[in-house]
């Protein structure tokens, strides 16, 4: 493991006000997202969609990394220049989903391990060989009323643990997801005291499995109130709860934290990033910023549909997202960004 040049990539990724662009949906999650919209969900309309995200125009100048697929990174343009050659013309760091999804945990109903250790060192060097430079791994914890359990938890932090350990072997700068997803009736406080217990579990691990933390990048959910629950916290409150949660769990050598957006709306996402920082900017050790999919992909898809006479308003509707998220990590993000911007799409409707 050389150390320094892990360091240096993680502190590319999150140089800057610029983020991060999780490209990296799975097969059948992308195909879930086609079928709502009725796009033909095979593996050309998969190509041609990342072919847009991938050529959007001044895409780098919000974005340091976009976390790809397996199936994305071995794909090219329809002129056939590969997706990572165009990601590192344009100077973002290309990366890679490399967990292969969730399984149901034996014993524990209603609760999910993460699979893709086995055979990951060798993944891993042919991804390095390819260009990739960092990875990402989701563990996933249910709130419900007997879940998560602290075994799911500690089992959980033990993959991210291993997967970490092994992606800093390979020369690659693992991002450790543990999402605390939304779904559910739970309060804002319980979303915290979740996402704590989680958190000193999945740190301790990276103890033991001796990741450095100064070559590592951690991708979790923002601390919000349960989807079902009747009081939809203010963004001050989700901005104070996120922030105090992280700042009591996550260690200061770590050098940045990079949220998912995990279903929020795209502006609900970019106001309570930037909420964050208008308040807390000074106190923070780590930089703090994006990685979305959903929040800034999703207007971008359903304009997109599937059709090449799209493609064009399509990818402004993406750099429009990510140039939210990118003045939402100066703290200068405001809803008149929304406004001027949906004044120069309504011509095309
Ligand atoms: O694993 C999930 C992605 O990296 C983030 O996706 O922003 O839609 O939650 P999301």
């Amino acid at each position: 493991m050389n150390i320094s040049e892990l360091k240096t990539i993680a502190g590319n990724l999150m140089a800057g006000d610029k983020g991060l662009l999780a490209m990296d949906e799975s097969t059948a999650t992308c195909n879930k997202r086609f079928e709502e919209l009725g796009i033909p969900q095979t593996e050309e309309y998969r190509r041609k969609y990342r072919e847009l995200i991938v050529t959007t125009p001044r895409l780098e100048e919000c974005i340091n990394g976009a976390i790809l697929f397996d199936e994305t990174i071995r794909q090219t343009t329809a002129d056939g220049v590969r997706f990572i050659d165009i990601l590192k013309e344009k100077g973002i760091i290309p990366g890679i989903k490399v967990d292969e999804g969730t399984i149901p945990m034996a014993g524990f109903p209603g609760e999910k391990l993460t699979e893709g250790l086995d055979g990951l060192s060798k993944r891993l060097a042919e991804y390095y060989k390819m260009g990739a430079r960092f990875a990402k791994w989701c563990a996933v914890f249910t709130i419900g009323a007997n879940t998560p359990s602290s075994t799911c938890i500690k089992a959980n932090a033990y993959l991210l643990a291993r997967y970490a350990a092994l992606c800093q072997e390979a020369g690659l700068v693992p991002i450790v997801e543990p999402e605390v997803i939304m779904d559910g009736d739970h309060s804002l406080e319980l979303c915290g005291e979740v996402t704590t217990e989680v958190l000193h579990a999945v740190f301790n691990a990276l103890y033991q499995h001796k990741v450095d933390l100064g070559g590592m990048i951690l991708k979790p959910n923002m601390i919000l109130p349960g989807t079902q629950n009747s009081y939809q916290s203010n963004t001050e409150e989700i901005a104070t709860a996120t922030v105090n949660c992280f700042m009591r769990c996550v260690p200061a050598s770590v050098p940045g934290v990079a949220f998912l957006s995990g279903g929020q709306p795209g502006v609900l996402a970019s106001e309570r990033l930037n909420m964050m920082h208008k308040k807390f900017d000074e106190a923070m050790p780590w930089a703090l910023t994006f990685s979305f999919s959903r929040a800034i992909q999703q207007p971008a898809l359903e304009y997109w549909r599937g059709k090449d006479e799209n493609i064009e308003v399509a990818q402004q509707m993406l750099f429009h997202r990510a140039a939210c998220n990118k003045a939402a990590r100066r703290g200068d993000y405001t809803v008149e960004m929304e406004k001027a911007s949906e004044k120069e799409w309504a011509h095309f409707d």
